[in-house]
Order: structure tokens, then sequence, then C-alpha cells
């Protein structure tokens, strides 16, 4: 069967069944029962787009039963079942997941993750996390970096995610490469929120790509980075952004509300897991709030602590540990 066929019934499968048996776990963008204080359920004014989220958004949303809600999407759903709905997208994704990817940025976020790493500019002996791995493209252009460049085989990257589909795609990538022999590259299935299997203060380089915007708190993802990694230690995160070229952002709304679903759909008829992606890129936090978010959690940030990528397509957070 299609992986991408299942990715897109078992999502609006999780929908549907969230709508019809409990309305108030799956409420639509303008229900009245959430608060519109904090953005979650405001509709953008001149479309079918919702704006970013401002950080007080990313903090949850409560009822008086005290059941915190978050979003899926442009969806609000309770707290707790995000990481499942989340789970499924990438679960069924996993094995064609570099056409979502290429479909998503028009192949650009291979020239995107070359410009993190030679950003990082990794030195030998460099011990890399790698949160939110999935299969592992991160990690292989960082190995690739310290090999060519220095001849290197001491360097090292500890790859963390959630999802155990794409933990494998990841695995299967480097199955016997000599990263693996050299015992240079290491997998674990964890959540980002709560790395407790790693010591305090224990790496170099925490990154993150392309993954913090599907975790239910974003804070507590940064704040765990900044306990794992040592003193001195750089957080870097790769993420979908906010465009601010007016012009730019409206072409790039259509491309991503009318032709990325489209594409999902021909491509693996699945417009339900493309829609998600999409809705997702839009509810995180702008630039410049999310670096606050990364200041918060303690980090040096300096200014504006990012670099926008493509128009501010994607963009790159810096922070160190001091
Ligand atoms: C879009 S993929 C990015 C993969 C890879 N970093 C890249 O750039 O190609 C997002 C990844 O985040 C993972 N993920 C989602 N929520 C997570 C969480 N709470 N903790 C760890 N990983 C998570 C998913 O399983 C998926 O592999």
């Amino acid at each position: 069967m299609n992986r991408f066929l299942a990715v897109g019934s078992s999502t609006l499968r999780a929908r549907q069944k969230y709508s019809k048996s409990n309305s108030i776990f799956f409420q639509k963008k303008n229900s009245s029962s959430i608060s519109d204080s904090n953005n979650v359920s405001t509709k953008h004014p001149n479309s079918d787009l919702n704006p970013p989220i401002n950080p007080s958004s990313i903090k949850t949303n409560h009822t008086s039963n005290n059941t915190k809600f978050t979003h899926f999407g442009f969806e609000t759903v309770p707290e707790q079942s995000k990481e499942k709905l989340v789970g499924n997208v990438f679960s069924n994704v996993a094995k064609k997941y570099d056409i979502m990817n290429d479909a998503m940025s028009g192949g650009i976020h291979r020239l995107w993750k070359d410009h993190f790493i030679r950003k990082m500019a990794p030195l030998p002996g460099t011990k890399l996390l790698d949160v939110a791995g999935g299969t592992g493209d991160i990690a292989e252009r960082f190995l690739n970096f310290t090999s060519q460049k220095y001849n290197d085989t001491s360097s090292s990257v500890h790859l963390v995610d959630i999802n155990p589909d794409m933990l494998n795609e990841g695995k299967s990538r480097f199955s016997g490469s000599s990263w693996e022999k050299n015992d240079q590259i290491n997998f674990s299935l964890g959540n980002a929120e709560d790395l407790s299997f790693i010591p305090d203060n224990s790496y170099d380089v925490y990154t993150i790509a392309f993954g913090i915007r599907n975790c239910t708190h974003i804070d507590r993802v940064v704040k765990e980075a900044h306990r794992v990694l040592k003193k001195g230690g750089c957080f870097m995160c790769l993420e979908f952004s906010k465009v601010n070229n007016p012009i730019i952002s409206e072409i790039y709304d259509i491309f991503s509300f009318k032709l990325i679903p489209e594409i999902g759909q021909l491509l693996a008829n699945d417009r339900e897991s493309y829609k998600y992606l999409v809705e997702s890129i839009r509810k995180f936090p702008d630039q410049e709030s999310f670096a606050n978010i990364i200041r918060e959690a303690g980090f040096f940030v300096s200014n504006p602590g990012y670099e926008n990528l493509s128009f501010g397509v994607a963009s790159i957070h810096i922070g160190y540990k001091l």
C-alpha cells in the first residue's frame, strides 16, 4: 500500500474521530470556546490563513475543566493528542520523506542544510546532538564536512528522534558506512522535550532542523537543549519561518496553501499531511519571537540572533550557552 495514502487517511481519520466524537477536543479555527486572546483560533482577516502565533500562544490554552489545548496545524487539539497526530504524519511519510521535503521547499532545503553546516563549521572532535534528526540529513552533512575537511574520525553525532519509523530510515542511511563502523553515529528514540537520558553539559553543538515546530512545548525543547550543551556550546535551529517581503509572501502563500496540498495529493494521494505541514509552518513563532524564546531559555543570542534564508522562508537561529 502506498504509504502516502496511509498518512492521509490516518491523519484524516484522527481528525474525523476527534471532531465527531468530541467537538471540544477538536475545535475549528473560529470556535468560540477557546479564547481568541492568544490567537490560536483567530482567523487571518484577509484570507484563509492564520497569522504566525506569538510566544504567549505557544503556552497552551486552558478551559474550565483544565484540559490544555494546543495547535495541530490550524486545528486546536488537546495537548496530549498532538504527539500522536504528529507521529502519524511522520510514521507514514518516513519512507518518502525526501520527496516530501523537496516538494515543500522546491529542493532548496538541500542548499539550506549545506549552508547550516558551513555556518556551524565544526572542528575535529565535535560532539553533535541532532534532535528530531529524522532520516539523518543533518547528521550526514555534518560527518561529511568533518571527514572531507579534516579527514577527521573523532567527530560524532547522536541522532535523537521521537518516531521509530523516521529513526529506522536514518539508521539504514548509515548502515555499513565507515561512520557507523567508527562509532561516529548513534541513535536514540526520544522526545526533544525530555532528554533525561542525556546528562547535563555533554555536547558541543545541538541541532534541530525542521523539527521544533512539530513539538508541543517549544520552550521545553529549548530549555533541554540548554541543559545538555556544554558551557560554550552552540544551539542551532533551522526551521521554516516568516517571509517579510509582502510580494514574496503573497506568492509563497499561494504556493504553500494552493500548490503544496495539490502536489501532496498528486504525488502521494495525501492532501491532509501536506496541509498539516504547511499549516504548522504558519503556526510557528516569527524570527524575533523565537529568538526571544531562545534567550529566555538562558542562551546568549546576539542581535538579531538569526539569519533569514530565501527571504525568511526558513531561518537559522543560534544561541550560545555561556
Ligand atoms: C520534518 S522532519 C526533520 C528531519 C530532519 N531533521 C531533517 O531536517 O531532514 C521532523 C522530525 O521531527 C521529529 N519529531 C517531531 N516531534 C518530535 C519530538 N517531540 N521529539 C523529537 N523528534 C520529534 C519527527 O519524528 C521527524 O522525524
